[in-house]
């Protein structure tokens, strides 16, 4: 009874002396790059974009490199309620809502214009609403970037150049069925075991985008870039449910206008960090690929489409390639 009496007084206390007892809100956000990537960045300038419009209210703390768990395992504890946010890599999402394969189809996106049209449009937007079917709540897209592909044995141009290598991908059933369909020998596994498993050569390619590759030291391990361009990684914002829920109408505004703000000075820094990852490395055999030879490439998609289709239906696939 006391103890119930004591907790009135304090609720009626805080309804008397109002915003001056407000709580802060810490939203513990993880992710799997480092700390010079920019989607780190994209988490500070957020946490500064909060901190400034809420005075301090609602700040962010940062888990860099894998710390909370690789990028399936953030998604889960989105869902669970144990991370607050986090971005990932939209290929992770499929297995969590199918309809994500449909961005993961290579060659499929030709330039930034078409994947800006198709995230921030309507297919974009709808399938982060249909994230909350699975317990979370998708804020917008930042930038991965597009792919390409590396490998330490000899210069790729052709599927025959790739022929036979281990390739290490993301945790996708997509890209492992495309790797296969141009020959490679692909197999999963967690970015954050990714350095040691090329440094061993327990795989002799990866793909990826080149200033995540930079960023990890990869060129270290890995001596041929292609620049192949051969999927657009989103990196869709996420927050967990509840958390998104408990914020005031205000407060859901402030953070909104803080993802836009933040998205645009994140796409930005992610374009020029590709192009001075390609200046960074002037010891690394960086390949142009001619439009026919990319096409060579491309032209082993057919059961890749017919995959994605079986999943998630034709409608979305047409409405994404109408648009880029
Ligand atoms: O390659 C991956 O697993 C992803 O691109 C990464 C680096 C974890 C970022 O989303």
């Amino acid at each position: 009874q006391f103890l119930r009496s004591a907790a009135l007084a304090a609720g009626l206390c805080a309804v008397f002396t109002g915003p001056a007892v407000a709580q802060n809100l810490v939203l513990k956000a993880g992710h799997a790059a480092s700390t010079s990537n920019t989607g780190h960045k994209a988490f500070e300038f957020l946490g500064q974009e909060l901190a400034e419009k809420t005075d301090g209210r609602i700040v962010v703390e940062i888990f860099p490199s894998s710390q909370l768990g690789s990028e399936r395992e953030l998604v889960e504890s989105i869902q669970l309620g144990n991370v607050d946010m986090t971005f990932v890599s939209s290929a992770v999402l499929g297995s969590f809502n199918p309809q994500f394969f449909a961005l993961d189809i290579p060659f499929m996106f030709k330039d930034r214009d078409g994947v800006y049209r198709v995230l921030d449009g309507e297919i974009g937007q709808d399938l982060l609403s249909s994230l909350e079917q699975v317990g979370i709540k998708g804020l917008g897209y930042w930038e991965n970037g597009f792919r390409q592909l590396t490998n330490n044995k000899q210069e790729i141009r052709s599927p025959e150049d790739l022929e036979g290598m281990r390739m290490r991908t993301m945790e996708n059933a997509v890209h492992i069925e495309a790797w296969r369909e141009v020959g490679a020998n692909p197999a999963p596994l967690a970015f954050g075991e990714l350095f040691t498993a090329l440094q061993q050569g327990t795989f002799d390619a990866q793909e990826g985008p080149i200033n995540l590759f930079y960023d990890m030291r990869f060129h270290e391990v890995q001596d041929y870039i292609s620049l192949t361009n051969h999927v657009y990684s989103p990196w869709p914002v996420l927050i967990n449910p509840d958390v998104y829920s408990r914020l005031s109408d205000e407060d859901k505004i402030i953070l909104e206008e803080a993802i836009t703000k933040t998205t645009e000075y994140q796409r930005d820094l992610a374009q020029k960090a590709d192009e001075a990852a390609i200046a960074a490395m002037p010891d690394i055999t960086i390949t142009e690929l001619t439009p026919e030879e990319i096409e060579a490439f491309a032209s082993h998609m057919d059961p890749v489409y017919e995959m994605v289709e079986e999943r998630v239906g034709s409608e979305i696939i047409d409405a994404i390639l109408t648009e880029v």
